[in-house]
């Protein structure tokens, strides 16, 4: 067999990499950069010759290194970008050292059974059915796509209907709700399927972004027919949780007249909410519903990418998904084959890092985590309005905080795309922006294990000063 000196490539890739990890409290956060910047380093024509390897990935990580966002670092706030824990990352050269394909368990057992592990676990710690179906796919977009194929599946076999074989010309119309304001990534799912995002019934949100259940019923009581309701654990920008209970509520009702009804949650921020003693109550009334998404890479700082899908219904879950061919060694037993559970054919074992991180936080670790991230949430919320420079404009009952800053002149919204713009080009913190009930307002999302206290005190402080 041909060798490579993987000694050299390890160290070429270690060494940097442990510099970097080493720099995360005292690097910038973030440099806003011009593209051209980049490729004129890392651009230019297909070489005609090769490299040595260990020469690329000791040239790449060091090209690479003023322009990598710190989305590890305690102070990055964007988006809902969570951190790199210690045992994901670990795991995660472990997985690219085996290079596994991890489609069925006779190609790959050992990290099929560790991910069947996994799975196992994640539906104890949230407290969902033991008998769940699992997926592990590449993100919430992704779960939220599995779920509802899964929830295509079941409403139209329901009505008689088999979408997997006859597709949607000439099924049945399936009735599809959503709230105002669901992710994009709902609608975005809802078209891959045919179901079309634009199409489904808006069932109004409250002030906090919460759907309205008493609208939800108003909205079931005219439909007939197969139906797939969407909720959310966790909006991107309030971070609020849905009234699960009145929703389950309301969809027994719908399917109690007779109409297949499949209610899918959301949970890519919020289904951790479970996991924690304090939030627990936030999330009541969740389990009684019928598929729900997660994102592992958010709050519980797994390695990007990594997300997972679950239903209470595995006939539906693998109807949508699974796969034969002939050349299929399939598995027999209770052992997993993960192409039946999630899009992809060929994949990476992204749920050994799930598994890593569960192990090394235990129960208690991901309650603590979630619990911390909340609290310096709260710490936010509490320090900007005090400084009376800034409002509040939600209910902080998650790792959410909406920021508007107050501007002399009254136009708050500029004011707040300064401040954004100034802590970018700063780089002690990274915050963005949204648009929300007609306001521009700055967004904080606490998703990194590694954030502490001196982290939102050193990020106020240079906000502050940003808002001069
Ligand atoms: C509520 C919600 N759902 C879904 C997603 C999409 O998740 P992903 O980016 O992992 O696909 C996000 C991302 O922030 C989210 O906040």
């Amino acid at each position: 067999m041909r060798q490579s000196d993987w000694e050299s490539i390890i160290r070429a890739a270690t060494d940097p990499a442990a510099r970097y990890l080493e720099s995360l409290p005292d690097r910038p956060v973030y440099r806003p950069v011009d593209a051209e910047e980049i490729r004129g380093i890392v651009g230019g024509p297909l070489p005609e010759e090769g490299s040595p390897p260990g020469d690329v990935v000791a040239g790449l990580a060091g090209d690479l290194d003023p322009f990598i966002a710190a989305h590890a670092s305690g102070r990055y706030f964007g988006f809902v970008n969570g951190g790199l824990h210690p045992a994901a990352y670990g795991a995660e050269l472990l997985v690219s050292t085996w290079d596994q394909n991890a489609a069925l368990y006779a190609a790959a057992p050992g990290v099929a059974v560790v991910e069947d592990v996994a799975a196992g676990w994640l539906l104890d710690l949230l407290d969902l059915p033991p008998d769940a179906s699992v997926g592990f796919v590449t993100g919430g977009q992704m779960a939220t796509f599995t779920c509802l194929a899964a929830a295509r599946h079941h409403v139209l076999d329901e009505a008689g209907w088999d979408v997997e074989a006859y597709g949607l010309q000439g099924a049945p119309v399936v009735n599809i709700v959503v709230k105002t304001e669901r992710h994009s990534t709902v609608p975005r799912a809802l078209g891959y399927l045919g179901l079309g995002g634009a199409t489904a019934i808006e069932v109004p949100s409250d002030g906090q972004s919460r759907m309205d259940p008493g609208a939800l019923d108003k909205v079931l009581a005219d439909l007939i027919g197969p139906t797939v309701i969407c909720v959310e654990s966790g909006n991107v920008n309030t971070g609020s949780f849905d009234p699960f209970s009145a929703v389950a509520d309301a969809a027994d009702r719908h399917r109690d007249r007779g109409n297949p009804t499949w209610v899918h949650v959301d949970g890519a921020v919020g289904l951790w909410a479970r996991a924690s003693a304090d939030h627990r109550h936030l999330v009541e009334g969740l389990e009684r519903l019928d598929s729900w998404s997660v994102d592992a890479h958010k709050l519980l700082n797994v390695t990007y990418d990594s997300g997972i899908a679950i239903c209470r219904h595995p006939d539906a879950h693998r109807a949508a998904m699974g796969v034969q061919a002939s050349y299929l060694a399939k598995a027999d037993g209770d052992a997993r084959d993960s192409a039946d559970w999630n899009p992809e054919f060929s994949r990476r074992a992204r749920g050994v890092a799930l598994y890593a991180t569960l192990r090394s936080l235990g129960r208690s670790g991901v309650d603590d985590l979630v619990a911390r991230l909340c609290l310096l949430a709260g710490r936010f919320a509490d320090r900007l309005e005090a400084s009376g420079r800034a409002e509040v404009m939600n209910d902080v009952v998650f790792n959410q905080v909406l920021i508007r800053w107050l501007a002399d002149d009254g136009d708050h919204d500029a004011l707040t795309d300064r401040v954004i713009s100034c802590i970018q080009a700063d780089g002690t913190a990274y915050f963005g922006g949204t648009t929300w009930n007609g306001m521009r307002l700055m967004r904080i999302s606490v998703s990194d294990w590694a954030t502490d206290e001196e982290d939102v005190d050193r990020a106020v402080e240079a906000l502050l000063s940003c808002a001069g």
